[in-house]
């Protein structure tokens, strides 16, 4: 039978009508949540991205400042113009596009960002609670999506082998941290492959929830799944389609015709985990908003 397919753009809207009642609580208290996205240079997919969380933001009735910088931009601009957004009240979170043009040091950046702000988790204050288990810190977007996906979805994490599948900071690191964490979509026991782990398929197949984010097309095959698993799919790569009018299409890391073959569940590219990343964006942003005007 072939596998479930968990819905992100349904587990994502209904998560965003939540919020609805959140933001419109905050209103009533003269309180608009507020992100600034600030963008640097001209990255297509970047532009993409910056322009869909601005939209996610007015849907939502957020307040929300998008910043575009030229990509020769010195990192001093680029940290005074954090200053000020850091220190503007109207702004609760602050997310800097990445990746960073060359001449800057992203790391430096991610620390100039008030870690009170950080909705995308990626200040070292917030990754050490995130590392360390300790719930007050913001988590990053799409790990946290992913993790709203499965427990949304009934899938039990607590006892499950995990296998994480790429060693990134923004996807595969937070998410081994997730998952162990004790509690709703945590207690699990997590396996992280990467790049260099001899023969990932050995450790794939030894999954009850296999989540990929290596960043290769179609990189996890049917063959690497073990029957039954749950799939959870983090790729968007672009292939080359000359049946298609924009000349390609977007494609996982893991073959979904395959793989929902084995699979129990599964999430589609596009509309599995995509929409669960801007949606978490909204509701960090709206936490950081309660905080602030709770302080
Ligand atoms: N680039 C790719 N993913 C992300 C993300 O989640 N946040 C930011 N700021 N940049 C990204």
């Amino acid at each position: 039978m072939p596998a479930r397919l968990i819905d992100g753009n349904a587990i994502g809207a209904e998560m965003r009508a939540e919020l609805g009642a959140e933001i419109a609580g905050l209103k009533k208290k003269a309180v608009t949540p507020g992100l600034a996205v600030v963008l640097v240079g001209d990255n297509p997919a970047s532009e993409v991205y910056v322009r869909m969380k601005g939209k996610a933001c007015d849907e939502a009735g957020l307040y929300h400042e998008t910043v575009k910088l030229s990509k020769e931009t010195p990192e001093g601009e680029l940290m005074s113009l954090l200053e000020r957004l850091n220190a503007n009240p109207q702004i609760h979170g602050i997310l800097v596009q990445l990746p960073l043009p060359k001449q800057i040091d992203t790391n430096r950046v991610l620390h100039r960002v008030d870690p009170r702000k950080d909705v995308d988790g990626f200040h070292p204050e917030n990754v050490g609670k995130v590392a360390g288990g300790d719930p007050s810190g913001f988590r990053p977007a799409t790990p946290y999506g992913v993790q709203q996906l499965l427990i949304r979805s009934d899938v039990e994490t607590k006892g499950a082998h995990a296998v994480v599948v790429g060693r990134s900071s923004i996807v595969g690191r937070p998410m081994a941290a997730l998952l162990l964490q004790d509690g709703k979509g945590g207690n699990a026991t997590v396996t992280v492959c990467h790049s260099r782990t001899r023969n990932i398929a050995e450790h794939t197949r030894q999954a009850d929830i296999l989540i990929v984010a290596i960043g290769k097309p179609e990189f996890v095959s049917g063959d690497m799944v073990k029957p039954g698993a749950v799939v959870i799919d983090v790729g968007v790569n672009r292939v080359d389609d000359p049946s298609k009018k924009s000349g390609y299409r977007l494609v996982g890391d893991v073959q979904f015709d395959e793989a929902k073959q084995v699979a129990s569940a599964i999430t589609p590219v596009p509309g599995g985990v995509g929409p669960m990343t801007i949606t978490m964006l909204l509701y960090n942003t709206v936490q950081a908003a309660k905080q602030w005007s709770s302080r």
